[in-house]
């Protein structure tokens, strides 16, 4: 049976991945109506990828025989300044993901749950990624400058194969 506080915090988990997903899903959209084809293919796969985390998580607190909880999401923002801009609140969002996966940890520790801390550890290396990804796409753009985005939006799905499986 799984721990209550852990199945509490796991479902805090399942709106943080739902929101994430919603998240990119804004930024694709974004991303297609400024004409960034390959952007918003990247962020619709990050979106994919967020629900998936979401889905991993519903399936085990269930598995455990916890109940999941299907939130509500708030409204992810649908504007952004520049596409720069916008990879930098990807960066800051993941890390404050990371964080949320450490709090799990934590908990799991706490109340002595070394399975879910086992099964956990799969997101925290999975932050690990999606950390390295967004700075990694960061750094192309910073040595990009004000240039034109041309190249970086044809070969930005690319970028994907470096950190992700
Ligand atoms: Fe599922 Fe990007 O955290």
């Amino acid at each position: 049976m799984l721990n209550k506080k852990v199945e509490q915090i796991l479902n805090v988990q399942v709106e943080k991945e739902g929101y994430s997903s919603n998240l990119y899903l804004a930024m694709a959209s974004w991303a297609e109506t400024m004409g960034y084809e390959g952007i918003s293919n990247w962020m619709h796969a990050q979106a994919e990828e967020e629900r998936e985390h979401m889905l991993k998580l519903i399936g085990y607190i269930n598995e455990r025989g916890g109940k999941a909880v299907i939130p509500a999401f708030d409204q992810p923002p649908g504007e952004y300044k520049s596409v720069k801009a916008m990879f930098e609140q990807v960066l800051e969002h993941e890390q404050y993901v990371s964080k949320l996966i450490n709090d799990i940890v934590e908990v799991c520790e706490q109340e002595k749950d070394y399975t879910t801390n086992n099964w956990i550890q799969w997101f925290v290396t999975e932050q690990i990624e999606e950390e390295a990804s967004a700075n990694n796409i960061l750094d192309k753009l910073n040595m990009l400058g004000d240039g034109p985005l041309y190249m970086f939006d044809r070969d930005i799905m690319n970028m994907r194969g470096e950190h992700e499986e």
